[in-house]
């Protein structure tokens, strides 16, 4: 066979698995797929609320926290593990990957999870105000040109605003030192409570579970990436204290370098630096785009993104 037709089975293969995987998510109590026309029936300016915004877990009472851009789910199902009395939904779009978190979930019986396939940026029509006490963004994607899909943008953190509790906490782990230098400058121009920040999570707290070896290509010549983030800045790690000053310092919590997602472990692979921050963006005031940001320092040592094969 040769490599095209090699290549085509491939695809065959991997879209039959996705079909199956599919049909398979119709059978799990707790993920959730709404059609995404009845939730934009009105347009993408109002959207319609989804009949479980403000009832998500009936009768629990306890605390719920998001997983946005969950993947295959990692954080949000050990998390659920770990912490019975909280309740825990992960957020993706894609079918494919949430049937892993789904299947875990479903396996082991895990009451306190649910999972919603949806755009994030329909994110405001699941939630009631008040009805979520924490955001977990895991490897989102950078969105390098594109502010307004980023994920810590000041569109998006406006909407999380509309139903994080007030003293709701957003925590941003990241490969990319772009995003995560973003996030701090969008603090700090915003006076928004820093709790926790590192730029290299692992060379404070090691993970106990197994942590790959740098890949062969990152041991000698460094990729323009990393060279330019690491030797031309001082090592920047603090704990807490970098925002408006008026919270108190948060410990990283052991999930934080203890748990590694699919995407993290691929990062480490390549030899990447883990970042880890955690804020409030309550308040009241607008937020907006961080003018002491220097976008293009930040996207030239950034260097080249990965493409990794989507799965
Ligand atoms: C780089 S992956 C990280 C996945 C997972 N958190 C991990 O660390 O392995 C980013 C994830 O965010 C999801 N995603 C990105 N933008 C999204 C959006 N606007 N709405 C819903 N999901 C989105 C993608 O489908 C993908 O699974």
């Amino acid at each position: 066979m040769d490599a095209r037709a090699a290549r085509k089975e491939r695809r065959v293969r991997m879209g039959h698995g996705k079909l199956r995987k599919f049909a398979e998510n119709e059978t799990f109590a707790c993920l959730v797929q709404p059609d995404g026309r009845e939730i934009l029936a009105d347009g993408y300016s109002t959207l319609r609320d989804h009949p479980l915004k403000g009832h998500w877990f009936e009768g629990s009472g306890a605390p719920i926290v998001l997983e946005l851009g969950c993947g295959r789910g990692e954080y949000t199902v050990e998390l659920a593990r770990r912490h019975p009395d909280i309740n825990y939904i992960g957020v993706d779009i894609k079918g494919a990957r949430l049937w892993s978190g789904a299947k875990q979930a479903t396996q082991e019986g895990l009451s306190n999870v649910r999972f919603l396939r949806t755009r994030i940026e329909l994110i405001t029509a699941f939630f009631a105000p008040g009805e979520i006490s924490e955001i977990w963004l895991t490897f989102s994607d950078p969105q390098l040109g594109k502010e307004n899909a980023r994920l810590t943008s000041p569109l998006f953190l406006e909407r999380y605003r509309q139903f994080l509790a007030p003293d709701g906490v957003v925590h941003l782990k990241t490969d990319s030192r772009f995003l995560h230098e973003y996030t701090k400058a969008l603090c700090a121009d915003n006076g928004l409570p820093i709790l926790a920040c590192t730029a290299d999570l692992y060379s404070e707290h090691s993970h106990s579970g197994p942590h790959p070896e740098p890949h062969p290509s990152r041991q000698g010549v460094s990729p323009q990436r990393s060279r330019a983030v690491g030797d031309s800045l001082p090592s920047v790690s603090e704990l807490a204290l970098l925002g408006s000053g008026s919270a108190a310092g948060m410990t990283i919590q052991p999930e934080v370098y203890e748990v590694q997602t699919y995407y993290e472990r691929m990062f480490l692979e390549q030899g990447y630096k883990i970042t880890y921050m955690a804020f409030r963006p309550g308040g009241a005031t607008p937020i907006v785009s961080p003018a002491s940001f220097d976008k293009d320092y930040w996207r030239a040592a950034e260097g080249p993104r990965r493409t990794f094969s989507h799965r």
